[in-house]
């Protein structure tokens, strides 16, 4: 990790926290919240959907207003870089710009437009980092319509993963390869660059989703790690048949199958409430969907987290067993769609974002930053295995997030964009 500790950046770091914002941020943010606007306040903005990339387009445009120079990847990453004294591998913050069905404004775009804030305190206090600094908004983080989640970020650590991306289909049977050659056409003035280029750090500001902080009281989080989770696709294939006609007795029931299945598996996870392990049966999908035909398929997707690893490898082989040992009439398959192990972020970068929030923190009069475990994922879980990775969190009211209703205090938000702009001023050296 380049850190730089002499007086000179530290001053620097302090002034670009300084010249952070509020009112712009407010903006910012609304105006990125404009595109897949509904009307319950949240946002709908699904990865690579036309709002999406009109989205990108604005963001491109808003990048280039302050000077930066833009870049996309393969996988439709784009980079916006504020040159540097020296052409080092850049500093690297940001976040993604895509939303889940029905989204908040916040998840994700937070830490898009925070490190534009930071670029545009940068240059208003005239500050020249030694190292350029890139913002990034990753394609396809959530994975709700392409799964798995963070396809942008981990082909970029990983390009040999993109071919295999490339063939997943939607719901609507679009591949994630055709939506991102559309998104790539749609911007045919931006250049393209390598993915996994060389990054000096990545600091990825976020919500924290969840009620750690605003439980504490505490307006910012550093963030130590991320649990690990695990994604499948449950298939029940059985007999669509007459609801009025068919005997129970000879049904193959995939819905009656499954639901049973869903049981089995709540009851299980309910023995380790106390360890935390955490699981969630979220789409089904089920045909033919009529009231008076049995379901002949069904599929769900199971998704559990634990911050134990091993704990949740278990609950993965428990479930493994129950579907490989189901003795009802349908035919059950279980395919496995993501699994990634807890992430831990290096010392070096937690201390150094620990003063970049005591320092924001400070200066508001606010208490001194917490350290938790993430129970989300984010990017930062993969650029974590590419360079010096760690995270900042601001609170979420209620914890709730994936909704419509996600909400921070402007002031929490703003904090933690100072504290962003210490943190890669220091990484970048002024
Ligand atoms: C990210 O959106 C997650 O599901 O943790
Ligand atoms: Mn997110
Ligand atoms: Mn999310």
């Amino acid at each position: 990790m380049s850190e730089h500790s002499n007086e000179s950046t530290i001053a620097a770091a302090n002034v670009a926290l300084a010249h952070v914002h509020s009112e712009r941020l407010r903006e910012a943010l609304a105006a990125l919240a404009h595109f897949g606007a509904r009307a319950d306040g949240g946002v709908a903005r699904q990865t690579l959907t036309e709002v999406d990339l009109q989205a990108r387009r604005f963001l491109i445009d808003r990048a280039r207003a302050l000077g930066c120079t833009v870049e996309a990847d393969a996988c439709a990453n784009l980079f916006f870089r504020r040159a540097g004294r020296t052409n080092q591998p850049p500093v690297l913050t940001g976040s993604h710009a895509d939303t889940q069905p029905v989204g908040g404004k916040l998840d994700g775009a937070y830490g898009v437009m925070a490190g534009l804030e930071v670029i545009q305190a940068l240059n208003d206090a005239g500050i020249q980092t030694e190292r350029p600094i890139e913002v990034v908004a990753w394609t396809n983080e959530e994975g709700s319509r392409f799964g798995p989640g963070c396809m942008g970020s981990s082909a970029f650590v990983e390009p040999a993963k993109l071919d295999a991306y490339r063939q997943v289909l939607d719901g609507e049977k679009t591949s994630f390869g055709t939506a991102l050659d559309r998104a790539l056409q749609a911007i045919p003035d931006v250049p393209r660059c390598a993915l996994q280029r060389p990054m000096a750090a990545y600091v990825e500001l976020h919500i924290e989703q969840g009620p750690v902080l605003e439980r504490a009281g505490v307006p910012l989080g550093v963030v130590t790690g991320i649990q690990s989770v695990r994604w499948f696709r449950v298939k029940v294939t059985g007999v669509a048949a007459h609801a009025g006609t068919t005997p129970m007795d000879v049904r193959a029931d995939a819905m009656a199958e499954s639901i049973a299945l869903a049981h089995r598996l709540m009851a299980e996870a309910r023995h380790y409430e106390d360890r935390q392990l955490r699981l969630t049966l979220g789409r089904w999908v089920v045909a033919p969907n009529s009231i008076n035909t049995i379901a002949g398929d069904v599929e769900f997707t199971v998704d559990m987290r634990c911050v134990d690893g091993e704990l949740l490898a278990r609950f993965a082989a428990t479930l493994q067993e129950m579907v490989a040992s189901h003795a009802g009439r349908s035919r059950m398959v279980l395919e496995p769609v993501f699994e990634r192990a807890p992430t831990h972020f290096p010392s070096a970068m937690t201390a150094l974002l620990e003063q970049a929030c005591a320092s924001a923190s400070a200066r508001a009069g606010q208490p001194a930053p917490l350290q938790l475990t993430s129970g989300a994922f984010h990017d930062a879980m993969y650029l974590a295995g590419h360079c010096p990775s760690a995270m900042i969190f601001v609170p979420s009211k209620q914890g709730i997030s994936h909704n419509a209703a996600e909400e921070t205090d402007h002031a929490d938000l703003v904090l933690g964009v100072q504290a962003l702009a210490h943190a890669v001023t220091r990484l970048a050296g002024a």
